[in-house]
């Protein structure tokens, strides 16, 4: 028996609620924990019976094992509070705890400015890489700084991280990783110049590395459009500005962050196993749709 088999066959959370949260999870070592959180480890059991790799099925997003880089803030917040809500153990890298401290989660130190080594787990079941950033202006006015800074936070922060993770997740049966993209690449929009073109990078570094590790790892992106999040804080910080950029959407409506943490769920469970180099594009119809 292969201990990745033993570690996917064992990755499972469940709550038991009895005057109180207590919770069995599975430690790095495959060993049971019954744990009460308000006290000390109660007890461990041994697996007596490790189920082999074609009894776990395929995995879904429930239990897994799943490293996020950001996730303080936004879509990723939204997706750290899912995953958790489903019973997921999360692994975080931020510049920042945020609420994820409040959340019990976590939090090691990750700029995409500066990437360090992270302190991860020996198998990772998933990897979203959520840093980004919006650089709004004319053409004319974007800097070579610009255009580098841009492709740091999205592009290269996220190769550094995925290097990172590399061996964990293939120490996995199956693995998942998330990219971030933008629906500016896919519909030309002005002054996106350099953010588009930052992930553009990311959508050719999602379909090469796609093809390089698949069966084992699956590699897709989401590419929303205007979400509310504070990332588009100064686009929708005002009813008239909320209005007019629900207009533009043939669907009428900006993008929710806990409806991008669903595909997010999604893309990273055993339901979406037949995907992978694939941009899913939550976008309200802009990027393919014309209702006029
Ligand atoms: N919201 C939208 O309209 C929209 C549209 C298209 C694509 N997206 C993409 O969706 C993803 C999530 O964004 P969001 O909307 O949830 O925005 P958000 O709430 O502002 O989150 C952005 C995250 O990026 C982190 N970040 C920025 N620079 C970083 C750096 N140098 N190192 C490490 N982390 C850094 C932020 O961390 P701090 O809190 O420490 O700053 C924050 O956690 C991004 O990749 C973004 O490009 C968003």
């Amino acid at each position: 028996m292969h201990p990745t088999q033993m570690k996917t066959a064992a990755t499972f959370t469940a709550r038991i609620v009895r005057g109180g949260k207590w919770f069995i999870a599975f430690s790095p070592d495959h060993m049971v924990s019954l744990q009460n959180p308000g006290a000390d480890v109660l007890m461990k059991l041994n697996i007596i019976a490790p189920l082999t790799e074609s009894h776990s099925g395929p995995p879904s997003a429930m239990s897994r094992t799943i490293l996020m880089i950001g996730g303080n803030s936004g879509i990723g917040l939204a997706t750290a509070r899912l995953l958790q809500a489903q019973g997921n153990s999360l692994v975080v890298a931020a510049r920042s705890a945020g609420p994820l401290e409040e959340m019990g989660v976590p939090v090691q130190p990750f700029d995409a400015h500066n990437p360090g080594p992270l302190e991860l787990p020996p198998v990772l079941d998933g990897f979203v890489y959520f840093p980004g950033s919006i650089t709004l202006k004319p053409f004319h006015r974007l800097t070579a700084e610009d255009f580098l800074n841009d492709y740091q936070i999205n592009c290269l922060g996220a190769v550094a991280a995925l290097q990172a993770a590399l061996p964990a997740l293939k120490a996995a049966p199956s693995a998942s990783v998330v990219l971030f993209s933008s629906i500016a690449v896919a519909q030309g929009l002005p002054f996106h110049a350099s953010i588009a073109a930052a992930k553009g990078a990311v959508e050719g570094l999602v379909l090469s590395l796609a093809a390089e590790l698949a069966p084992r790892i699956r590699v897709n992106a989401i590419a929303p459009s205007l979400t509310d999040t504070p990332l588009a804080g100064n686009l929708l910080n005002s009813d008239v500005k909320m209005e007019a950029a629900a207009k533009r959407h043939p669907l009428q409506q900006v993008g929710d962050p806990d409806d991008v943490a669903q595909l997010v769920s999604f893309l990273l469970s055993g339901a979406s196993k037949f995907f992978t180099g694939q941009i899913l594009r939550p976008d309200g119809g802009l990027s393919s749709i014309r209702t006029f």
